[in-house]
């Protein structure tokens, strides 16, 4: 299906967003993984939430959805059945690193597979500090998908362990965590820098022991020696999906837009810091944490923007955001320049990459370095047809430069969007975009 994207008017309006695919991802799996019945509102309904719940399902999770409603009979670590066929993961990196963490504690056999792109993305980052806790989980010669879990021979277990995270990754530390709540003493991790904290808040707010350091990014897990509490909760609106909206409202000319209730989680919130670094109209009320997790809304209005240099510890507090801060630096005056972000290569496609190529076929001036880009912005734009190339966030990303420029832009292969912001299109429309799907 092909997108584009334009408007002869402002953007305007209130927008509450879906729920935060992080925590989507984590309230499902941990909720399986406690005792009772946990009920999670505004869980976000798209295709890797809905991967995630297939695998509980093969799992022998019961769970309900009522159209945001999901309710989930836990059945703790040692209830997971195992899987007839292959665990399907799909195109979710979430899904699988994180369901790779939690199996490995569970006494069944599985493997865990996924789509084409899923099978070339790197897996070996978790299966070798999984191998070093002492599980028996094995990835391909290249450590990649398909990945082999078979259940621990009668008696034995997994040890707690001291490791040395060497990129700043959730999902492998979210792996790890995962593992360690089923091994006999506690586990200590260490990053770079401090990547996104959603299990660590979610596991304490559900009586595990984790203690965070947070000077030296140090995160210590002591086993539960009691079942998780069950979860109660409503998922704060996707700060991810908003920087899409926050950035088509500030390159818009006269547009103002609040989204209400966005999950604020400081681990997630440099996107933000850099905007505003640049000049950006962006206002940030933190209203309430709830499980542990800052919320609250944030007032956007349409801003001269200049460019920025981008590099250190808040690559990791925007990793998912690049390929729309591309198309905010394209818009931009003057230069902006990103370092220490090569961890994009390893995404869904290799977004230095593709974000460069695509931005270059709407007459952007960027270069591709090893580790990010630099953008002259300001240059005018032509129009054109791109392919999403099976990234979503790429495809949304460069169907924003239709606000941009006056020849229409379409985006190819968009249906990727269901994957992670299904109400793309329609949240746009309600704000006045003219959205058209064909
Ligand atoms: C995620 C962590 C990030 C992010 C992904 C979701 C998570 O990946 O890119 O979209 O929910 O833990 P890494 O942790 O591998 O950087």
């Amino acid at each position: 299906m092909k997108l584009s994207i334009s408007t002869n008017k402002q953007l305007r309006g209130d927008v509450q967003l879906p729920g935060d695919k992080s925590l989507s991802h984590r309230s499902a799996l941990f909720a399986a993984l406690a005792k009772g019945q946990s009920v999670i509102d505004n869980f976000l309904v798209a295709g890797v939430t809905e991967t995630m719940l297939d695998c509980l399902t093969q799992l022998g999770v019961q769970w309900v959805l009522e159209d945001t409603r999901l309710k989930v009979e836990g059945i703790g670590l040692k209830g997971f059945a195992s899987p007839k066929e292959a665990l399907n993961c799909n195109h979710s990196g979430t899904t699988m690193r994180l369901l790779a963490g939690a199996m490995v504690g569970t006494d069944t056999t599985s493997v865990l597979d996924g789509s084409d792109g899923l099978r070339r993305r790197p897996m070996g980052r978790v299966v070798d500090p999984l191998r070093l806790l002492g599980a028996d989980i094995q990835a391909t010669g290249e450590g990649t998908a398909p990945l082999h879990v078979t259940a621990l021979n009668g008696g034995s277990s997994l040890n707690g362990m001291r490791y040395e995270l060497p990129v700043a990754s959730a999902q492998v530390k979210s792996a790890i965590l995962l593992a360690a709540l089923g091994a006999n003493s506690p586990t200590t991790l260490t990053e770079p820098s401090l990547s996104r904290d959603h299990t660590e808040r979610l596991l304490s707010s559900m009586g595990v022991d984790v203690q965070v350091n947070h000077s030296n990014f140090e995160v210590i897990l002591s086993p539960p020696v009691e079942p998780l509490n069950p979860l109660n909760m409503s998922l704060p609106g996707d700060i991810s999906s908003a920087a899409f909206i926050i950035v088509a409202a500030l390159i818009t000319p006269g547009s103002e837009v609040t989204l209400l209730d966005v999950g604020l989680n400081p681990t997630r919130t440099g996107l933000l810091d850099v905007l505003q670094q640049m000049g950006a109209d962006i206002q940030v009320d933190v209203k309430a944490e709830r499980h542990n997790e800052a919320v609250g809304d944030v007032t956007i209005r349409s801003s001269p923007l200049s460019g920025v240099e981008v590099g250190g510890d808040v690559v990791v507090r925007m990793i998912d955001e690049f390929p729309v801060f591309g198309i905010a630096a394209a818009y931009a005056s003057g230069t902006t320049r990103v370092r220490d972000a090569e961890e994009l290569r390893y995404k869904e496609s290799d977004r230095v990459t593709t974000l460069c190529n695509g931005l270059k076929h709407f007459g952007v001036d960027v270069q591709e370095h090893p580790d990010g880009f630099t953008v002259q912005g300001g240059a005018a734009l032509r129009g054109g047809e791109i392919d999403a190339g099976k990234d979503h966030r790429l495809g949304m990303s460069l169907s924003l430069l239709g606000l941009l420029t006056d020849g229409p832009i379409s985006v190819s292969g968009a249906e990727i969007i269901q994957q992670s912001f299904p109400d793309f299109g329609t949240v746009l429309e309600q704000l006045g975009a003219q959205v058209n799907w064909s």
